[in-house]
């Protein structure tokens, strides 16, 4: 092991175990991080006694500035770019109504105990007798190479103790690829209400770091399976189910919506992104129509989708901000494109599109390539080719029209200057025509002619300009 601990901090840390006569060892997601080969540059430091009084020798030989945490006894400090907790060893219980622990100092084996699961209790000394040396009394490096997540106590009790470690169970599954031990899950399915204690935020991180994980529908399904989602996230679970009339089924919109965006996570990092793809069809079930003639319909749900953005966002008490404005734009707009692959693309369309996706237009591409999961190999073909088209379409008319970030040629101000006008309703009516006349191909998006066309709309409302009226 001893090589793993390449970093001189290391050396620092164990010569002040030994001066101080204190047992000191790295623990938690450093050393689990080290044996994924995944780099780490959080180091979490246990020590069997003061944690708080540790940190300060070991800030006062480095010369750098430890942030102290009483209420929770810790303490931290940066070295370059690592950053260094340190603890002291806990034998831990926690209150029914509350994730703050009631601490008591413990031994190494307790802390390792009381920590969530077998991958994330592995320990290494920073002793002189036995520096280097792995100390895994529950398995954790067999689990590591087992892919399997399991906790070190009776789940129940790990859970109980700290909920939010339901979530960390399905977070580590989705990021790492683990299978849950089947007794983990169960604890869940049995706790789930307990996540109430936890705060939204400590949540909905959890849940943006599985959206971001490789194949975050691993995580999703979990989430479904053990109840926990239909109560951190009851819309998306809300998408779950088929119904049947008449002999037709439609299709199951949860899975459907975790296949977009096992599929726009093959193609972007973007959080909001993968937001927008977990929100596109999240009116769906509001907006659930049989009819006689076309069967299962969803009029309006992306229009119905749109304006539940903000109400999601701010139960999940996620940013409301232009990423949030991002999301909404693309679920208002997510069938556009598509439609228009479906129908004859003309000029017109793509330049209705261009200008109401703007800058974004390229993400509504991603999020509606990602939108097609039929298994139907002729029209995915079919779809792809005319979506190909609407994509060169919108290349020619961008360079052409240049619309992506219109502003259009002829300004209210230089509507009311024209006309000696004040702000109303005139203004916007010519404003709408020459806009409408641009979109239209009717004239182009320069200032000449939309200024000739003004006079012309401006005359049928019976309006003159200001030099032809003395
Ligand atoms: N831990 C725990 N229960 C929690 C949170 C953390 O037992 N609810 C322990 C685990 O041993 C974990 C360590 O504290 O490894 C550090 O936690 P944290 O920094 O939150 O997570 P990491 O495991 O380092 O993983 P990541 O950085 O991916 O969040």
């Amino acid at each position: 092991m001893q090589q793993h601990l390449q970093h001189p901090i290391f050396k620092v840390l164990a010569n002040i175990a030994t001066k101080t006569h204190t047992e000191a060892f790295v623990i938690g997601g450093f050393v689990r991080d080290l044996f994924l080969d995944r780099e780490s540059k959080d180091i979490d430091i246990v020590v069997i006694g003061n944690g708080i009084e540790f940190a300060e020798l070991v800030g006062e030989q480095l010369k750098s500035k430890v942030a102290i945490f009483k209420n929770f006894g810790t303490a931290m400090l940066k070295y370059g770019d690592l950053e260094i907790e340190f603890v002291g060893a806990r034998k831990e219980s926690y209150r029914t109504d509350s994730r703050k622990p009631i601490v008591e100092n413990g031994s190494l084996e307790d802390d390792q105990l009381r920590r969530d699961f077998t991958i994330n209790a592995l320990a290494i000394s920073l002793n002189a007798h036995n520096y280097g040396e792995l100390i895994d009394p529950f398995n954790g490096i067999e689990d590591l190479n087992k892919k399997f997540i399991r906790t070190p106590l009776d789940p129940k009790i790990t859970f109980s103790d700290d909920p939010l470690r339901m979530l960390r169970a399905i977070r580590f599954a989705t990021q790492l690829n683990f299978a849950i031990d089947e007794v983990a899950i169960n604890a869940i399915k049995t706790q789930k209400e307990r996540i109430n204690i936890v705060s939204k935020e400590r949540i909905t991180d959890e849940l943006n770091k599985i959206i971001l994980a490789k194949t975050p529908s691993i995580g999703f399904k979990y989430l479904f399976d053990t109840g926990l989602l239909q109560l951190i996230f009851p819309q998306m679970a809300g998408l779950y189910g088929v119904e049947i009339i008449n002999g037709k089924a439609h299709k199951d919109n949860f899975y459907h919506t975790l296949e977009v965006l096992d599929n726009i996570a093959k193609t972007t990092d973007d959080l909001w992104l993968r937001w927008a793809a977990i929100l596109h069809d999240i009116a769906k079930p509001a907006t659930k129509r049989f009819e006689k003639n076309h069967g299962w319909t969803f009029h309006g749900h992306e229009d119905r989708g749109a304006k539940m953005v903000p109400q999601i966002f701010t139960q999940l008490k996620l940013p409301l901000n232009e990423k949030m404005k991002l999301v909404q734009k693309l679920v208002q707009l997510h069938l556009r494109p598509i439609v228009l692959a479906q129908e004859q693309v003309t000029d017109s369309a793509v330049r209705r599109l261009l200008f109401e996706a703007g800058e974004d237009i390229e993400s509504l591409m991603l999020l509606c390539n990602a939108d097609i999961t039929t298994k139907n190999e002729y029209k995915v073909k079919k779809y792809r080719n005319n979506f190909e088209l609407v994509k060169q379409k919108l290349k020619d008319v961008e360079e052409r029209d240049q619309l992506r970030n219109w502003q259009p040629p002829i300004t209210g101000i230089d509507i009311m200057q024209t006309f000696n006008l004040t702000a109303g309703k005139e203004v916007g009516i010519l404003k709408n025509a020459i806009r409408e006349a641009i979109l239209e191909g009717e004239i182009t998006n320069t200032y000449q002619e939309a200024f000739d066309y003004m006079l012309n709309k401006a005359k049928e409302l019976g309006l003159n300009p200001i030099s032809h009226q003395n």
